[in-house]
């Protein structure tokens, strides 16, 4: 073989090599960008600014909550176990001006939704977009323990927290570990990309969505359309962010306004919460 080729292929090995480390290295980042389907298209046109909300009695009567009589679970009730935090709690999230992880009308509220949803049905399945470190996955496993089983899949490209889905899955493993009728699957990646599409599409449907990723409003309807067609019979979708920020319920209003969903409710919690059926 000449000096010539055999540079040529060592030059062409190091290549390879270091595209192979690139890709490594860069796999969380996602190659593309979101397709708009006609709908979503449709959808982002309609003008919001005359449409108001009524809230559906049906939902009204199922998810009846604010009440003081309901019992809350305190903050170590959710995030400890063995007296321990579990690995989804991250120091720098106690935040004492905007303290969102301990508020009582936060993720003990969701608790109690869940806990609601889970003592009607046999086997809960939940879906989340945005999981970050797992917190509201955790609230979801430990509202649904008992007597229901229960099933959570979370959807992430950890643009938040670095490792959040390490984390995620630490926590949902220790709590596997002490709730054998608790599965999951996470997902890393970007909730419009189409094969991520395809995977939750086969997995569903889902009982329980729960929409806290991308918080533009094409990302918006893009995980709201997605959720129309994996919801299952007599299930929810829920909207966190909805008083945090004016694109949240412009998109609401447009989903329901293209008749993705029906019904429409409004609870009052830390940040707003949506829920449509
Ligand atoms: C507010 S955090 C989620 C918090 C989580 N729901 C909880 O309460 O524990 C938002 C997360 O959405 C993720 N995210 C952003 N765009 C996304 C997308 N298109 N698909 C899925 N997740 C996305 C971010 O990486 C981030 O971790």
């Amino acid at each position: 073989m000449s000096i010539l080729r055999t540079t040529k292929l060592k030059t062409f090995q190091l290549l390879m090599e270091l595209l192979f480390c690139l890709r490594q290295k860069y796999s969380h980042i996602s190659i593309g960008s979101p397709k708009l389907s006609r709908d979503i298209k449709d959808a982002i046109t309609i003008d919001t600014s005359t449409i108001t909300l009524e809230q559906s009695p049906v939902l009204l009567q199922r998810f009846n909550f604010n009440r003081v009589a309901d019992v809350l679970p305190t903050h170590e009730d959710l995030f400890y176990q063995d007296g321990k935090p579990l690995p989804c709690v991250i120091e720098s999230d106690y935040n004492l001006s905007d303290d969102w992880l301990r508020a009582y009308n936060y993720y003990p509220f969701y608790f109690n939704i869940y806990s609601r949803l889970c003592s009607d049905n046999i086997h809960v399945r939940m879906l989340e977009i945005g999981v970050r470190t797992g917190y509201q996955a955790t609230v979801f496993a430990k509202a649904c323990k008992n007597p229901s089983s229960a099933f959570y899949m979370g959807i992430d490209p950890n643009l938040y927290v670095r490792n959040g889905l390490q984390l995620a899955n630490k926590t949902l493993q220790m709590i596997r570990k002490k709730v054998p009728t608790f599965d999951f699957a996470l997902i890393n990646g970007y909730s419009w990309e189409y094969n991520i599409q395809e995977s939750v599409f086969y997995s569903g449907p889902f009982d329980i969505i729960h929409i806290d990723g991308d918080h533009s409003l094409q990302g918006k309807l893009i995980d709201l359309e997605l959720s129309k067609r994996i919801l299952a019979r007599g299930g929810i979708v829920l909207v966190d962010d909805f008083d945090h920020h004016p694109i949240i319920k412009d998109a609401v209003k447009k989903a329901l306004s293209v008749g993705w969903f029906k019904e429409f409710l409004y609870l009052s919690t830390f940040r707003g919460l949506a829920i449509l059926a």
